[in-house]
């Protein structure tokens, strides 16, 4: 048991893109994506992000260890499923999350239509309210143009302490 009622995590993913393939993040489908995610999983690089976040808050590891990308069984998996497995082991262990933030660098589409769409997807996940989840865009300003990278970090609060 940790002797901290606060705990920072911090997570990254990064997925080059191509043509012809869906682009989901934050459990939400983008539409018009020229260029979607080569991923064994379904290559939602926030939702993977978010559950390294939550695990590293606690020093759990990352989610190669609970979800190996070479397992057939995980082939085109849905996101969704390890960031609730990650949820169930931070509140194994006594705390939940208070808030996060999301950072999504993709040159294009433009993702402002689709901010409010993600911090709600993100928070039902994470049983949080709307106002818990920050989700900033930015570009790589055309030095990664197939190439989508997120990092998120994570607030998590022992049981007892919000
Ligand atoms: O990266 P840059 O500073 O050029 O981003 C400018 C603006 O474009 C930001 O306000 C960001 O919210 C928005 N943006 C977006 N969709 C992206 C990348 C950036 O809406 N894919
Ligand atoms: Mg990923």
């Amino acid at each position: 048991m940790s002797a901290l009622p606060f705990r920072i995590g911090f997570g990254e993913d990064a997925h080059r893109l191509e043509a012809g393939r869906p682009l989901v993040l934050g459990g939400v489908p983008v539409p018009h994506a020229e260029l979607g995610a080569v991923a064994h999983s379904d290559g939602d690089a926030v939702l993977h992000a978010v559950a390294d976040a939550l695990l590293s808050g606690l020093a759990l590891g990352d989610i190669g260890q609970y979800f190996p990308d070479t397992a057939a069984e995980w082939a085109g998996m849905d996101s969704r499923v390890i960031v609730a497995r990650a949820l169930e082991l931070v509140r194994e262990r006594g705390y939940v999350p208070g808030n996060v933030a999301v950072v999504v660098t993709l040159d294009r589409p433009k993702l402002g239509p689709l901010r409010a769409d993600i911090a709600r997807s993100v928070a039902a996940l994470l049983s949080l309210p709307e106002s818990e989840v920050g989700v900033s865009f930015k570009t790589s300003e055309g030095l990664a143009p197939a190439h989508v990278q997120t990092r998120v970090t994570a607030l998590l609060v022992r049981a007892g302490e919000g």
